[in-house]
């Protein structure tokens, strides 16, 4: 056994993989950190720092980069590798696909290549809801339900990524693999060290809440009010950043002990929120009286979207600890601490 429990940790300084990298700590884990910080602030190392207690290894890295991404495999014998290293904004996806499927696929060729290889045993991928495309009358997805048409180029890079890797798999079976099909990461570290930094104009809800919050945006725009849902905007699983963290963690011991090895999982919270309950419960645990408007549906949206979560409770004895109130309670700190640092 590795007595250093190396974990590759691709795209770790970004805004799940940052967090990750202390969930990894906590339970003993050493990760070595691959970013080349075209999507993630500089100030993340020392940030994270600050929260376990040491430097972790961080190399300046482009997964797409093939004898680089080598080098550092003939550097450490991983025990397992964790891929977050992906563009993730579904518009900018439309816009440019090919720099999403180059990207996004190329770097996770190159990882897995490399995992095959150096006979690495446990890869947790990072994928996405997006992957169920428009679930139609289904709002409560589970996992067996079939991929749906990608909304966008960046969805389709998930999709295809889950099935490059249900092929490798077949052809290498000791490698074990789990991708992660998350909801809607939201929240920051509780101690306020480290969060979301949006590069330019957040797409996601909360960035956008806190920020119209402190002034930062003019005024939160609430696309579409008459959807078919409780209260006519749209519904979607908000899950802490920190339980989606601690679900890797629960994924690589559950690949290392060697029972199954291709699994997909979704990691939401099985609960359902409208973005009007999300101002709601912001202004409440805020105290301050948010500036929104209704406006025009966002193409692409889906009107209701949660996980069934049974998978990823009984497979991964993994579930969510953190409240929808937590969520916004240290979104809305962190963003506070972004303004004074
Ligand atoms: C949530 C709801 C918007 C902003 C995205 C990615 C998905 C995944 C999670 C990576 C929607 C509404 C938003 C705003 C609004 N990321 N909204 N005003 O679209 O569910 O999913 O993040 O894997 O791939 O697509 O998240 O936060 O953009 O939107 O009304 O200014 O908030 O319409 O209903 P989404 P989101």
């Amino acid at each position: 056994m590795n007595q250093q429990r190396k974990i590759l940790v691709t795209g770790g300084a970004g805004f799940i993989g940052s967090h990750t990298i202390t969930a990894l700590v906590s339970e003993g884990f050493t990760p070595i950190i691959a970013d080349d910080f075209r999507n993630a602030d500089e100030s993340v190392p020392a940030r994270i720092e600050k929260i376990i207690g040491y430097m972790p290894e961080f190399i300046k890295i482009d997964v797409c980069d093939k004898e680089a991404l080598t080098h550092l495999f003939e550097q450490h014998a991983f025990e397992g590798i964790i891929h977050f290293a992906a563009y993730k904004a579904v518009g900018e996806s439309v816009a440019f696909p090919l720099k999403y499927y180059r990207n996004n696929l190329l770097g996770l060729i190159n990882t897995l290549e490399l995992a095959v290889q150096f006979k690495v045993r446990n890869f947790v991928f990072s994928s996405s809801c997006t992957v169920y495309g428009e679930p139609g009358e289904i709002k409560e997805v589970t996992e067996d339900l079939p991929k749906g048409l990608a909304a966008s180029p960046y969805g389709n890079t998930k999709i295809i990524g889950e099935e490059l890797l249900r092929d490798v798999h077949q052809s290498t079976s000791d490698l074990h693999i789990a991708c992660l099909r998350y909801f809607n990461p939201i929240g920051a570290h509780p101690s306020g060290m480290i969060g979301e930094f949006p590069i330019g104009k957040p797409n996601n809800l909360l960035p956008m809440v806190t920020g119209a919050a402190v002034g930062k945006y003019k005024q939160l725009t609430v696309f579409g009010d008459d959807y078919p849902t409780a209260d006519g905007t749209c519904v979607r699983d908000y899950i802490h950043v920190m339980d989606l963290a601690a679900a890797h963690v629960k994924a690589l011991a559950f690949l290392q002990s060697g029972t199954s090895s291709f699994e997909t999982i979704n990691i939401g919270t099985g609960e359902g929120t409208t973005v009007l309950k999300v101002i709601q419960v912001f202004e409440a645990i805020s105290g301050e009286k948010l500036n929104w408007k209704f406006g025009p549906k966002r193409p692409g949206d889906v009107a209701e979207i949660f996980a069934n979560a049974d998978k990823a409770n009984h497979l991964l004895n993994w579930y969510p600890k953190y409240s929808l109130e937590d969520s916004v309670h240290h979104a809305w700190n962190w963003e506070k601490k972004l303004q004074h640092d």
